[in-house]
């Protein structure tokens, strides 16, 4: 398997303080000092120097995802498969490449219209993560290597796009839910791919069969502690923003976690406990339910 994480995720915004204001007093991510002089917000978790990007611009969506590769043979090996399956990608520029702190990176759609990149060798600078709101770590493995969590993006032709990330960028299967929003019997739900790269978090991209002109289902963090979902529940609270699924347990990632609004107007996902997998044993499930207990979904 050649991608190794989902490293990095750009937002676009109508209003970036808001994001950074959100970022930092709600998810406890930190005001980043990466590439200060441009009009970029960089929120940072780890060791990485950014996980976000906030870009100013007319639409509030997610822009884009960035999947590591292991390494430069590894990313040349998938650029090519790329190439012989006949999807168009660019290279990325020189600002590009230092605006990222990367060696080398391409950008390409999903057959869903998702804008994905794909690079190897990101920088890391060791500055030491301090959150504003007192998170202890964010869980993203030695040196990040395990991503900043996972994001689930919309994919109406749910099949192709499930065959593009398995056959040509080389994901793994890990479950395949039927998601129904409601109790209704007649509802025939939506199809949803839950789906790994080489390291042991649960998934780190799940397709959802349905539409969402945000660009976005949900992203997800996740904290050490349970104490610290639950701190980060009572500041959403005091804020009074929108909660989109009360606190409860996956099924198939045991996620203690709860939804709610980001200023994109697409959730986020913010829990503690995810499994940490070994692939060489494991046959991929169909789970019929998405929760042990809570997750209401209300919006
Ligand atoms: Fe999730």
């Amino acid at each position: 398997m050649t991608i190794r994480s989902i490293g990095y995720a750009f937002i676009e915004s109508t209003d970036p303080q808001k994001w950074l204001s959100y970022g930092t007093e709600v998810l406890g991510m930190m005001n980043s000092s990466w590439r200060e002089h441009d009009e970029n917000i960089y929120l940072r978790i780890d060791e990485r120097p950014f996980r976000f990007v906030i870009t100013p611009g007319e639409r509030d969506r997610l822009q884009l995802i960035g999947f590591e590769a292991y390494d430069a043979d590894d990313f040349n090996k998938t650029v090519d498969a790329l190439g012989s399956q006949g999807v168009e990608f660019v290279k990325g520029s020189a600002e590009e490449r230092r605006l990222r702190g990367v060696r080398d990176l391409v950008r390409f759609d999903d057959p869903a219209g998702n804008t994905v990149e794909l690079y190897y060798g990101a920088e890391l600078d060791y500055s030491k993560f301090v959150s504003p709101t007192g998170v202890s770590a964010f869980v993203t493995g030695l040196n990040g290597s395990h991503g900043f969590g996972h994001a689930v993006l919309p994919a109406p032709n749910l099949e192709e796009t499930h065959q593009f990330y398995r056959d040509v960028l080389g994901l793994g299967d890990t479950d395949y839910m039927n998601f129904k929003f409601g109790d209704d019997p007649e509802d025939p739900g939506l199809g949803l791919y839950f789906m790994h790269v080489e390291n042991p978090r649960h998934h780190s991209l799940a397709l959802f069969g349905g539409e969402s002109p945000l660009g976005c289902i949900h992203l997800m963090l996740e904290v050490s502690t349970v104490d610290e979902v639950g701190e980060c529940l009572g500041r959403v609270v005091d804020r009074e923003i929108p909660i989109t699924s009360t606190l409860g347990r996956h099924t198939n990632d045991r996620m203690l976690s709860f939804y709610m609004m980001t200023p994109a107007g697409f959730p986020l996902e913010y829990g503690c406990d995810g499994m940490q997998m070994d692939w060489e044993n494991y046959t991929p499930t169909t789970t019929t339910t998405p929760s042990l207990w809570g997750h209401k979904f209300s919006l």
